[in-house]
């Protein structure tokens, strides 16, 4: 499989740096383009890649694509791209929000939506797949492999890429505020940086794992710490007092709506 990424950013490089280690693809057999000189240069010293700065050239014998550019640049670069791909060519997109029948544009041309998160960065992203209209199940299990290398990869309807946009894409930026707020809060209590950083984060990782590795539900487990007249149940009447579960659950809804406002155009 011949596999060539457009864009070669943070995400290309996450997802390409997955694949690699993980020899989902051989290195020999990707190749990324972009228009910075310096991102192909690190890409072919770091990754031992193929890199071009032409990307109809680049496409010409792929047999899969991976449209990696910021949404804003794609009108500008699928024209280039459209005309120059192999007949049977799959096209993966990471880019947010660009419908799927946007990219085939009316040709019958085989398309997989995905939306990563930036925990690809370090192996540990989330990402939802997303058949287009002519993409098969096999088309399903390639993009899945890929993302696969870098964190988990489900697989969901194109519809459900908002919610999942909401949900994950935008999610580190959720875990982050709570990590600023328990961080301010350290620090008016006094503990110093070094320490609350590390406690914190400890926190957040372990709470994470106890729940994917018990299988349990989040309100089962809070409850198991929340103790009668305990701290923990000070801190969570706090939180219930304030509506931020309410909150959270606005919030993720005003970023699926964003997310269809910006597919809709
Ligand atoms: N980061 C996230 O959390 C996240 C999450 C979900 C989805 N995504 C999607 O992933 C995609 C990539 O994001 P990113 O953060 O990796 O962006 P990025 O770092 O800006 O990478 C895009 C790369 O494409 C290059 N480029 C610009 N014009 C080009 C052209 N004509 N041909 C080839 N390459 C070109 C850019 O170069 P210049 O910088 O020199 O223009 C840049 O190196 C976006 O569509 C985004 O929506 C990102």
């Amino acid at each position: 499989m011949n596999i060539v990424f457009i864009g070669a950013g943070n995400m290309a490089e996450a997802i390409v740096a997955g694949i690699v280690k993980n020899k989902v693809v051989a290195a020999a057999n990707v190749c990324v383009t972009d228009v910075s000189e310096e991102r192909l240069t690190h890409f072919l010293m770091k990754y031992d890649v193929s890199t071009s700065d032409d990307n109809a050239y680049a496409v010409a014998k792929a047999d899969v694509v991976v449209l990696a550019v910021k949404p804003q640049v794609f009108p500008s670069v699928w024209p280039e791209i459209e005309g120059a791909l192999k007949p049977d060519a799959l096209v993966v997109s990471i880019m947010a929000g660009i419908p799927s029948a946007k990219i085939a544009n009316g040709q019958p041309l085989r398309v997989v939506r995905v939306m990563p998160n930036t925990p690809s960065l370090v192996g540990m992203g989330a990402a939802g797949i997303a058949a287009g209209e002519r993409a098969t199940e096999s088309d399903l299990q390639v993009a899945q492999k890929l993302l696969g290398a870098v964190g988990s990869a489900v697989i969901v309807a194109e519809e459900e890429i908002d919610a999942v946009t909401a949900l994950s894409g935008s999610g580190p930026a959720y875990v982050f505020y709570l990590l600023e707020s328990m961080l301010e809060a350290a620090g008016k209590m006094g503990l110093e940086q070094g320490i609350s950083r590390e406690l914190a984060l400890a926190t957040v990782m372990g709470a994470a794992k106890l729940m994917q590795e018990t299988g349990e539900d989040a309100a089962v487990l809070r409850k198991k710490v929340t103790s009668k007249g305990g701290t923990t149940e000070a801190a969570i009447n706090t939180l219930e007092e304030r509506h931020v579960k309410d909150s959270v659950v606005a919030a993720l809804l005003a970023a699926q709506a964003r997310s269809k406002e910006l597919a809709n155009g």
